[in-house]
């Protein structure tokens, strides 16, 4: 029986997973939730979407989902998500999972009393420049990394609206955009626990509630520690979105550019392993990566697999960055604790 998808905002990353879902064979598209009627029969036509409402618990009444994709402002993430998994509805949520740590551990606890499935849009686990470094960083080619250091990080332009309220956004760039650098780098180095953060966070390039300059470092329990700078109207940035770049006892690895340096101490050379992959991209935020998260979403629930990144994932990476924001208001080290 074809899987029954619906959507929960109808915004920008709503469309690229509906164009995701669409190509995939055995997913109906059978319904859309938005508070806004124009924006929401505008999308629902556009991808033929019947049943439409304002409400998703009207929609969860309704019945006959299987599963729901959330792409509202953060903090409609956690109601949402915990309605539709009390419901017994598959989610997958966007990133940030929710406005702070607290929300998202309910968020997990939900899925695990519904038994429904729970994944958050850590899209960058399924870009094709990420994997490739990661099967390098696997087989071992550039040693233990003990370092790296990553980007999430808008040059010359910022979003508007409610991404730059607090309260519908909890946080501002770290959150939206620190959060892909975080993840990437976590997912490189094999998902290790976060141990202490140190964080300065400021706002310089607008008049809103939320930060826009932000730098951090996130000591992990494998002995690494990872350098994060995100922001928004940056004059610059030393890589685009998610680039991240590991130091090895063996070498150097970097996606965004990817490829590898492999220092010949002996002979004094470095070999460059290039990856193929061209630099920059034509689209960075390439369609495909998006393609691929949803087809693995699709697959989890047809097996009932838990998928990775679900809501372990997104909860590590809401800690550290409720740590970022509490380092930089305490001007402190601030341990995590799980
Ligand atoms: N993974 C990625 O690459 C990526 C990219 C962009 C956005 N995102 C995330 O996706 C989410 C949505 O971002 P976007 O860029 O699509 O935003 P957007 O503003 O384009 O879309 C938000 C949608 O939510 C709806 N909405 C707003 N307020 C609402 C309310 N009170 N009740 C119900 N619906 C409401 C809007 O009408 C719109 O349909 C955010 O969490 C963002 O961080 C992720």
């Amino acid at each position: 029986m074809a899987l029954r998808m619906a959507f929960a905002g109808v915004g920008y990353i709503a469309r690229v997973h509906a164009k995701a879902a669409k190509a995939i064979e055995d997913v109906d598209l059978v319904a859309a939730v938005n508070h806004r009627n124009e924006t929401l029969d505008a999308f629902a036509d556009e991808f033929g979407i019947p049943r439409r409402y304002t409400r998703i618990e009207d929609m969860l009444a309704d019945g006959d989902v299987d599963a729901v994709i959330v792409s509202t402002p953060n903090y409609l993430h956690a109601p949402q998500t915990i309605a539709a998994l009390e419901a017994g509805v598959h989610v997958m949520v966007e990133k940030p999972m929710a406005m702070n740590a607290p929300e998202a551990e309910e968020m997990v606890e939900a899925g695990e009393r519904s038994g429904a499935l729970l994944m958050v849009a850590h899209c960058w686990r399924f870009d094709r420049e990420v994997l490739w470094l990661k099967e390098q960083v696997d087989a071992g080619r550039i040693g233990r990394i003990v370092r790296t250091t990553g980007y999430g990080v808008h040059v010359h332009w910022g979003p508007g609206g409610w991404f730059t309220e607090k309260r519908f956004a909890g946080g501002g760039s770290l959150a939206d955009m620190g959060i892909h650098a975080i993840d990437t780098a976590r997912f490189l180095l094999g998902d290790p626990e976060p141990v202490s953060v140190y964080a300065r966070v400021g706002t310089y390039f607008g008049d809103y509630d939320v930060d826009d300059t932000d730098v951090m470092i996130i000591q992990w329990d494998n002995g690494a520690f990872s350098y994060i700078e995100s922001g928004w109207w940056q004059p610059h940035s030393d890589g685009p979105e998610a680039a991240t770049r590991l130091f090895g006892t063996e070498g150097y690895g970097s996606v965004l550019p990817t490829l590898l340096e492999l220092p010949n101490r002996k002979e004094k050379r470095v070999e460059v392993v290039e990856s193929g992959f061209r630099f920059p991209r034509e689209d960075h935020g390439d369609q495909r990566m998006y393609d691929e998260q949803m087809r693995y979403f699709v697959e989890s629930v047809r097996i009932g697999r838990k998928p990775v990144p679900g809501g372990d994932e997104g909860l590590v990476n809401m800690r550290i960055v409720d740590a970022a924001y509490e380092s930089a208001r305490t001007n402190r080290v601030v341990e995590i604790k799980t």
